[in-house]
């Protein structure tokens, strides 16, 4: 039996590397396109695979996402139905989103933009105000969601949560779906942080009702995925001053196009999709483990409910 990797256009050498490392010879790991045996493969690493492309697998028995989301599995129609999917959870990947998170808080509480443009002009001045305060909402309060939270909770932030299912977290107060829509709990905070798995129903969640129920001059934190986000919504409110700034790191097609308005927007921070990057020697650990619970028939690490999508 063997291992595919199929990340399509990203070097996959160290990733491989750290895989056999933990194998030890226990089987082959291949990297897509060239698979010599697809009869042989039992389990697939994947990240924006072809669409279709597991199919090529008959005796495929897992689909390893390497990151957190796996909305890009379950979208391809040709998913081959016997092969569970699971996903990345590791503490590293959490703590770059807090970090991410923690950065962009931290520049909107202190005036960061406004300072650089007093430096720029040359003004020595205490900015107006001196800090902004913010009451922090984080929608999605899972793997990645509870420890951002926390953190921003542990900075000394006012936060709160929002979650599809009632959960207590301690220390910070969790609204469900069930208790509040989305805009209501919106209305309660001033900042959202998005963190939510991108599903049918979370999709478009930051949208022209959520803005609207805002504060004037609120702030939005997009980490998850760009689908969550009416991009045409944001820039009204943008430009209607409903929110004050934006932090995205994903959109709906990456790299974002050159000519998208977000590039140039003045009150647009972007990055890369970078807030937190797959940790290639715990993803490969968590590979090799999951193979080999798979060839004994073990439950696997971190399986995907797919009727949840994550
Ligand atoms: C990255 O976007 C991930 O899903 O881990």
């Amino acid at each position: 039996m063997a291992i595919a990797i199929i990340v399509p256009g990203r070097d996959v050498s160290l990733l491989k590397q750290h895989i056999e490392n933990h194998l030890q010879g226990a089987a082959p790991v291949w990297v897509y396109p060239d698979i010599p045996d697809p009869d042989q493969v039992l389990m697939a690493v994947v990240w924006k695979h072809p669409p279709g492309s597991l199919l090529a697998f008959p005796h495929l028995r897992v689909v390893q996402s390497l990151g957190a989301g796996v909305e890009h599995l379950l979208r391809d129609p040709q998913l081959p139905g016997q092969a569970r999917i699971c996903r990345i959870v590791d503490p590293d990947l959490a703590l770059g989103m807090c970090h991410y998170t923690a950065m962009a808080v931290l520049n909107i509480h202190k005036q960061w933009w406004q300072l650089q443009e007093q430096q720029a002009q040359g003004i020595w001045a205490e900015p107006v105000p001196e800090v902004v305060p913010l009451t922090i909402g984080v929608l999605g309060m899972g793997e990645l969601g509870v420890p951002v939270a926390k953190t921003l909770r542990s900075l000394g932030f006012e936060v709160m949560g929002y979650s599809r299912t009632a959960k207590i977290v301690e220390g910070i107060r969790v609204f469900s779906e069930g208790e509040l829509s989305a805009a209501a709990f919106a209305k309660k905070v001033n900042t959202l942080v998005c963190v939510l798995p991108l599903t049918p129903q979370t999709e478009g969640i930051l949208n022209r009702e959520v803005f609207e129920a805002m504060p004037r001059g609120s702030y939005i934190i997009n980490i998850a995925r760009g689908g969550h986000l009416v991009d045409a919504d944001l820039l009204a409110a943008l430009d209607a001053g409903n929110i004050e700034r934006a932090v995205l790191d994903v959109f709906h097609i990456e790299p974002l196009p050159t000519e998208h308005p977000f590039w140039t927007h003045p009150k647009v921070t972007l990055t890369p999709h970078i807030a937190s990057v797959t940790n290639q020697a715990n993803a490969a650990a968590l590979v090799a483990e999951n193979y080999q619970r798979a060839v004994k028939g073990q439950d696997l690490k971190f399986p995907v409910d797919p009727g949840a999508g994550y």
